[in-house]
């Protein structure tokens, strides 16, 4: 088989320069065949800064100039949570597939006209829930599609940081205009139900949830502050109504049940996804901050924890492993991961969409807007199918 040198790169714009930003343009670096041609930024600096270190030859302030290059085939929206609705439909109507970061919009409505929109114009199109391809999700999830744990009873679990845990503490998110109404449950609780969703395969039918403020006013710095960052500037008080901490508990299809808290004020806790999966034969566990670990529970025989080797695992799960048992996978080959099976859909129309779509991303703004309504009316809501 020879090389095939002659195959068209499919080109890349990138929308935002900051944490994901940098972090989609390493994972694009690691994916064959793509090209990143382009980066716009709120400003030009930031925009030339990350373009030279890699070698994109475009910066620009304006998307809009870089949707209007024939040349680019699909853009990646890394900016904040108000902005995804309208790059995202620009670059559709520019004909561009896009990978939108998540969530997808800030209201049901803009998600479910990006949706059509993008299922009108027959483009590809991914939402950013990266965590379903760390190699110990799939092993938990084709361990549950086999029976291996029997019916699922319970979903249980937590997503925890502590990086907004003082009052001084300020990100573009705490502001519902750049972020949306609900913050820690847009930003972090959207991650855990897609994987609770994609992995037991049940939906969420309707769900009770609580939210608090802790700080009611914040310091905001009169400089930007980069996310996972502290700010240099000393603050002015400001109002904050989206929510530093939510709990939810709910129904999963006809029987199972589910319980999950999402915090930004967890002392400690810095990226601590955990969830945890029982059924009527063996439960299943898994940590983000422990990613190539897999806790098995068993009523009648020792419990076990599994270790990612590809060697070792299912199948199906064992694909998204590129590396042999004892070499960590983490965060950042998650991207790779979901990125390879995209362009891999755009290189091949006929290949199956194997990557979370605008469709999940809908669906999450649902489960976003019961959560606020339960909130809101101190009473269970349920779900919009
Ligand atoms: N999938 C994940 O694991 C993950 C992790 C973190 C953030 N995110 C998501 O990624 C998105 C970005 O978050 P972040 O943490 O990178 O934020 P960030 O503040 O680090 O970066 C946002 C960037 O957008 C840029 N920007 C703002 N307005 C712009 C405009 N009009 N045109 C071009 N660029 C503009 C800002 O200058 C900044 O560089 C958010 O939607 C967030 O929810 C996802």
């Amino acid at each position: 088989m020879g090389l095939k040198t002659d195959m068209k790169k499919i080109k890349v714009a990138i929308l935002g320069t900051g944490f994901m930003g940098r972090v989609h343009l390493e994972g694009l670096r690691r994916t064959a065949n793509v090209e990143v041609a382009g980066i716009a930024g709120r400003t030009l600096e930031a925009a030339q800064k990350l373009a030279s270190g890699f070698d994109v030859p475009k910066a620009v302030t304006d998307y809009h100039e870089l949707l209007a290059d024939p040349e680019i085939d699909a853009v990646h929206v890394c900016t904040p949570n108000a902005l995804h609705y309208q790059m995202s439909k620009d670059a559709l109507l520019a004909n561009k597939h896009v990978l939108c970061e998540k969530p997808l919009a800030t209201s049901v409505e803009a998600s479910k006209e990006i949706v059509d929109l993008a299922a009108e114009r027959k483009l590809r199109n991914a939402i950013c829930h990266n965590l379903r391809f760390y190699p110990m999700v799939q092993q938990m999830r084709r361990m549950i599609e086999d029976g291996d744990l029997g019916d699922v009873l319970a979903v249980q679990g937590r997503y925890f940081q502590d990086w907004l845990l003082f009052p001084t503490d300020w990100n573009w998110r705490i502001e519902e205009a750049a972020g949306g109404e609900l913050r820690t449950m847009g930003d972090i609780g959207s991650h855990w139900f897609d994987l609770a969703e994609h992995l037991t395969g049940l939906r969420v039918s309707s769900l009770c949830c609580d939210l608090q403020t802790f700080h009611k006013t914040r310091k905001r710095p009169t400089g930007s502050v980069q996310t996972f960052t502290q700010s240099a500037t000393p603050g002015v008080d400001t109002p904050v109504s989206t929510e530093d901490y939510g709990s939810v508990i709910f129904h999963m299809g006809d029987r199972a049940r589910g319980t999950m808290a999402a915090s930004q004020l967890a002392a400690g806790r810095k990226n601590g996804l955990m969830i945890e999966v029982c059924g009527s034969k063996a439960s299943v566990a898994w940590s983000q901050e422990r990613p190539d670990e897999l806790w098995v529970g068993h009523r009648d025989t020792a419990n076990s924890i599994y270790i990612k080797d590809p060697g070792l695992m299912k199948p199906a799960a064992s694909l998204y492993a590129d590396l042999p048992g004892g070499h960590s996978e983490g965060y950042d080959d998650t991207f790779k991961q979901i990125f390879r099976r995209f362009y891999a859909s755009i290189a091949d129309p006929s290949a199956p969409a194997d990557y979370p779509q605008f469709a999940d991303g809908l669906r999450g703004m649902k489960i976003m807007h019961a959560e606020s309504e339960s909130n809101r009316t101190r009473a269970w809501v349920d779900v919009a199918k």
